[in-house]
């Protein structure tokens, strides 16, 4: 939600400011605007995406070695030019960009409106430079002034802030919002994601919380809120510039599925580390998922996986209701958090309620987010960086974990063995694109998909859906096969996409008939099954023929088919399904 960039340069900064912030338009694409200053804070800012900003009002074209940027998704105040960040004082000597959210903001701007401030925008965020302001004039110099601003607020934010009294320096400031320092030899940045300052440097410094900085053009210094300077661990990142580009393909999510072959052959290599976490577990009588979204759904697969394979009592639980779950937590229980950007607020905050009595495990893609720094224990996915706010190759390492988690547990080599083959079945699976592509055309004008299967593929039509939704804006629910005589069926009517999921194994038959009281019913059935299967065979509608793999295994490959499905729907409905609309990559708020 939101991103933030900064940078003190020895040439001008613009450019590569507005260069670093597309790289972060995965976390907002609401509006825009950058800060530098020279003699002045020159500001300029728009409504929209990054590109259309930039053709109307040049965003590069303004002076200045050191600058802000930031992308927004709105919480505070709609889309507008006033509520586009960066935002200023009264006089424009300050300006803020923000991550997050300023809890108590109406109560500040209140005594800050009393004291004769002028507002500009509808923000939380405005408040910050009003109160930087009030202490500057009241006498303190600009770092002193943000200390005691931070003081002040309750919330969220990751800050980066410049002064016109001070043109050589960014204050930045964290709390609950991710921040990352880039160390280069043309300078210095503060960005909310590696991926904006992976074309400068490699060199990191991840921020903790209650944390400021003060960058210069050769200089860094972090210290905690009462101003004591802190040693940080400088990380080298590993992941490359072209990891974050398009690489010849016209979108991100194309790409990123495109990638899930070797994502999986990544993934897999993690096996000896996620044994070697397993032998350090205690006796666990009871297991807890946590997530959102489509990590969530993962976390479903994990529970059917747990239950059947080490039958130990598992559930999931969206991290947004956690607490409501709380009481029961005890030192017998592990909770896994899944989740990709490793910063989802939801999840952190129920990451520190199950630290006070569980011991914590994360699943997490982004090395150095605040999730990693808090668990007890973390798998990392090695999915690489995702861009598309859709979550495809992610979603596909979250699994490749969790089946390893299992099959260490459950010290199961033959399901080991079978996960080793999922490479290369995967790249058969996306050989079929076209014909996906050509399925896709009759869905145009859709309103509403139902996707089913059973057991292990239940969660897969609850993230076959989620992707339609997202990325289509046609209205899409999963169900449990078996559930749908139980309510559902009363929404099937002729020519109504149904996506069933048929994969072999003991769930086949009744699986087989519930798609039966679709079709008999009109439906416009799409069938994901097996190569080998003669009574799908029978059926007149569709099929997707995915390579012969058992139930169990089955939402290890399905979903790459329903990823394309949905990706192809969007383009023909001239969506941008790298950036759907009202959604952000990273969730950092609650
Ligand atoms: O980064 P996380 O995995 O914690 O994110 C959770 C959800 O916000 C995320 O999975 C969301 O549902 C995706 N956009 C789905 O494609």
């Amino acid at each position: 939600m939101c991103g933030i960039v900064g940078c003190v340069l020895d040439k001008k900064a613009a450019p590569t400011i507005i260069e670093s912030i597309k790289k972060l338009e995965y976390r907002g694409y609401d509006s825009v605007g950058i800060a530098t200053v020279t003699d002045k804070i020159n500001l300029k800012k728009g409504s929209g995406k990054i590109k259309d900003v930039n053709n109307e009002i040049h965003l590069t074209d303004i002076d200045g070695n050191t600058g802000i940027a930031h992308v927004r998704w709105a919480t505070h105040g709609i889309p507008t030019k006033e509520n586009a960040h960066p935002h200023c004082d009264c006089d424009e000597k300050i300006s803020v960009v923000h991550n997050g959210i300023i809890e108590n903001y109406q109560e500040l701007k209140e005594q800050l409106l009393e004291e004769g401030h002028i507002f500009k925008s509808d923000t939380d965020t405005e408040v910050i430079p009003h109160l930087i302001e009030k202490y500057m004039k009241e006498g303190q110099e600009f770092l002193v002034a943000v200390q005691s601003t931070i003081k002040r607020l309750k919330g969220s934010y990751a800050l980066a802030i410049i002064s016109k009294d001070e043109p050589g320096k960014i204050i930045g400031a964290r709390n609950e919002s991710p921040l990352i320092v880039g160390l280069a030899d043309h300078g210095n940045f503060l960005a909310s994601d590696v991926p904006a300052i992976l074309k400068e440097t490699n060199k990191v410094i991840y921020l903790d919380n209650e944390e400021i900085i003060v960058l210069t053009q050769d200089n860094v210094d972090i210290m905690d809120l009462e101003l004591n300077k802190k040693e940080k661990n400088i990380d080298i990142i590993t992941w490359s510039p072209e990891m974050a580009e398009k690489g010849g393909y016209d979108h991100f999510m194309l790409k990123e599925i495109h990638e899930e072959p070797q994502v999986i052959k990544d993934t897999l290599s993690e096996s000896n580390k996620i044994n070697e976490i397993v032998s350090n577990f205690k006796n666990f009588n009871r297991i807890c998922f946590v997530a959102c979204g489509t990590s969530y759904h993962a976390s479903l697969i994990g529970e059917y996986l747990i239950e059947t394979e080490l039958a130990i009592p598992t559930e999931v639980i969206l991290a947004s209701e956690f607490e409501f779950f709380k009481k029961t937590l005890d030192d017998h229980t592990l909770v896994i958090f899944i989740t990709q950007s490793g910063e989802t607020a939801d999840t952190l905050k129920a990451l520190k309620i199950a630290k006070e009595k569980s011991e914590t495990l994360a699943i997490v893609n982004v090395v150095g987010s605040s999730i990693t720094r808090e668990a007890d224990h973390v798998i990392f996915t090695r999915a690489g960086p995702e861009i598309g706010v859709a979550a495809t190759k992610t979603y596909l390492s979250q699994l490749i974990c969790i089946y390893l988690l299992v099959a260490h547990m459950a010290e199961n080599n033959e399901l080991l063995e079978k996960l080793g083959k999922l490479s290369e079945l995967s790249e058969e699976l996306l050989t079929r694109e076209e014909q996906i592509k050509e399925i896709s055309k009759k869905y145009k004008y859709a309103r509403d998909f139902f996707y089913i299967g059973r057991g292990f593929n239940y969660p897969t039509a609850l993230e076959g859906a989620l992707k339609l939704k997202e990325i289509t804006y046609i209205h899409g629910e999963g169900y449990a096969a078996g559930e749908l005589k139980h309510g559902p069926l009363a929404l099937i009517e002729d020519n109504i996409p149904v996506v069933g999921l048929l994969p072999p194994g003991p769930s086949y038959a009744k699986t087989f008939s519930n798609l039966q009281e679709i079709i008999s019913r009109g439906a416009d059935m799409i069938i994901l099954g097996s190569k080998d299967d003669k009574q799908i065979d029978m059926i007149e509608d569709k099929l997707l023929f995915n390579p012969v793999i058992d139930e169990i295994l089955a939402p290890l490959l399905y979903i790459i088919d329903l990823q394309l499905l949905a990706y192809y729907i969007s383009i023909l409905k001239g969506i941008d399904p790298d950036k759907p609309k009202n959604l952000a990559k990273s969730v950092t708020v609650q």
